[in-house]
């Protein structure tokens, strides 16, 4: 991937006419596959894209707006949560119908770099669980191995919100789901969480695991020859951890 020419858009807010906005690249729409969710491509968002995917931002910057946009990712995931009808009464008496999450949830972090998002996820969900697997490439067959597992006992009653922030191939994700399967999680209990995905990995996914929802900021134009996403924004556990 990655010849063909990225789709683009006038960015902006709406009172602005096409002709005094900015173009911008915006995400692949990746119509034909179902179940991924991309972020509305809001100048909010494409200008937080833009911050971190700048080799010259330091890591300071670049984790407070990765941590932005990992906050965006996570608040849009749980809308696709269920709830259940709660009705309420307010201080001044009269009541409200509105609804609670039901059922009980947890996070799993695919190490490195997915680690990056538990606190986004501990901020809109206290003290919620989060389990660790850690998936590395076996130097000799170059297949994703698991190396490291530390999952809740009870997940299989839990809906699980899986977190990676890069999408390359899809090797450790489908690894991680097929973990969590094994574990007793059903597919369809499993929420991906994204920063950006290349389009082949996003297919590759959608085709292996069908019933996992994958909400994800931004489907890339490919990947390149080391299987790095492009533009991409380079090595994230590198950016967010060590660079
Ligand atoms: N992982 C990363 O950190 N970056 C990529 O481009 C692909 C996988």
């Amino acid at each position: 991937g990655g010849s063909e020419t990225p789709p683009s858009q006038c960015v902006g807010p709406e009172y602005r006419p096409a002709t005094q906005k900015p173009t911008a690249t915006v995400s692949k729409p990746l119509d034909q596959v179902p179940n991924i969710h991309i972020l509305p491509q809001t100048p909010q968002l494409i200008a937080l894209l833009t911050m971190i995917r700048d080799k010259n931002t330091g890591r300071a910057d670049f984790i407070f707006y990765s941590n932005r946009i990992i906050r965006l990712l996570v608040e849009e995931g749980l809308n696709h949560l269920p709830v259940v009808g709660h009705e309420i009464t307010t201080p001044v008496g009269r009541t409200y119908a509105g609804v609670k999450f039901e059922g009980k949830i947890c996070g799993v972090s695919i190490m490195r770099a997915g680690e990056s998002m538990e606190q986004g996820l501990r901020d809109c969900c206290r003290s919620v669980r989060i389990g660790k697997i850690l998936i590395q490439r076996d130097e000799e067959t170059s297949k994703p191995k698991l190396f490291y597992d530390k999952l809740p006992e009870d997940i299989a009653d839990r809906w699980v919100l899986l977190l990676d922030p890069m999408l390359a191939t899809g090797g450790s994700a489908l690894m991680a789901v097929e973990v969590l399967k094994s574990r007793g999680v059903p597919e369809e209990h499993i929420l991906f969480l994204n920063l950006i995905a290349s389009p082949e990995g996003a297919k590759r996914f959608a085709e292996q695991v069908p019933k996992v929802r994958v909400v994800t900021a931004f489907v890339d134009q490919g990947l390149d020859e080391k299987n790095y996403i492009v533009p991409g924004l380079g090595d994230f556990g590198d950016r967010f951890y060590t660079l």
